[in-house]
């Protein structure tokens, strides 16, 4: 079979660092672009984190890319007081990166993935671990890319379980609702990889210690960023043992999906109200042909195993 290609598009935060260290290491596709945005940083410091993280991984030759600066909704963003405790000031739980001499492309992170669908059709994979601002914006300037985009699986929402900024809402919905209920209604084919199988999926500083053994920069500094996370985790949700993966998850179930099960589900995102941000059934379209679908649970032992595997010997060598 063919390598699929995939973007990520991410708001380049601690698990958002792993997703991309994971998306280095899948044999099943090629990472051909990655989009830097607004969510748990500001989008400035998201594209220095991706060109910085992936340099450091030994992947130079991977464009990085611009996302938009704020949600579709509003003319400014300043990042979350939680998101700056969660994933530290600069994204990477204020641990310092060696600096890329790289800068982002030309083209905007929107442009790129229209011109990935056009390029690549069916085997593109579009992966969104942040606010759904850029694949909305996308679809509004060339909607025929809904028909060629082979899937896009995104980290975000939560169906069975609460929110973690309300108890309606996910993170990643709840910076754009808006947006996200245009790419939720859109006839892409769509993988959501909420909060109700990403909560299940943890990293401990028992194998973060594997890592840092490794004595190479990227094992050293993935082990020191995400054990600021870890600890994180132990004050604001303690009863989890260990820090959520919720964004490699997602990387994961983009290239093999028997790593969840889904419920077949047309969706829709609140966009105002009590519950707004909240990811639910489209009761106007239970009897339409389904596009979309939602995990509700994972092989947990498999994927963290996976994990390891693929990010160990991705640090040994850088
Ligand atoms: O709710 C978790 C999500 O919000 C993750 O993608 C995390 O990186 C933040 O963006
Ligand atoms: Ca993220």
């Amino acid at each position: 079979m063919a390598k699929k290609k995939m973007i990520l598009d991410l708001d380049t935060g601690i698990d958002d660092a792993l997703a991309i260290a994971y998306a280095l290491t899948v044999p099943e596709a090629d990472l051909i672009g990655v989009i830097g945005s607004y969510g748990n940083v500001l989008t400035p410091q998201a594209v220095q984190n991706c060109l910085d993280l992936l340099d450091m991984l030994g992947h130079p030759e991977v464009p990085v890319f611009a996302g938009p600066t704020h949600s579709s909704t509003t003319t400014t963003f300043s990042v979350m007081p939680i998101s700056q405790r969660i994933h530290g000031m600069n994204g990477v739980g204020d641990v310092s990166l060696p600096h890329s001499s790289r800068t982002a492309e030309q083209m905007s992170g929107r442009d790129f993935i229209i011109e990935a669908a056009h390029q690549y059709g069916d085997d593109l994979i579009v992966v969104p671990t942040d606010p759904l601002t850029t694949l909305a914006a996308a679809i509004k300037k060339d909607p025929a890319i809904t028909h060629l985009i082979g899937n896009v699986t995104l980290m975000g929402g939560a169906l069975t379980i609460p929110g973690n900024v309300t108890p309606a809402t996910e993170a990643n919905i709840n910076q754009d609702p808006v947006a996200a209920n245009e790419v939720f209604q859109s006839p892409l084919p769509l993988t959501m990889v909420g909060l109700d199988v990403t909560t299940r999926t943890l990293l401990t500083k028992k194998k973060t210690a594997q890592w840092r053994a490794l004595g190479t920069t990227a094992g050293k500094k993935y082990a020191a960023i995400v054990d600021y996370y870890i600890d994180i985790y132990a004050d604001v949700h303690p009863h989890l043992n260990g820090c959520a993966l919720h964004d490699p998850l997602a990387v994961a179930v983009a290239v093999d999906p028997s790593l969840v099960t889904t419920l077949p589900l047309n969706m829709k995102v609140e966009v105002d109200g009590p519950c707004a941000g909240r990811t639910i059934g489209d009761e106007e379209l239970l009897d339409q042909p389904v596009h979309s679908q939602a995990a509700v649970n994972v092989d947990k032992d498999r994927f963290e195993q996976l994990l390891m595997t693929h990010l160990t010997t991705l640090f040994q060598n850088n």
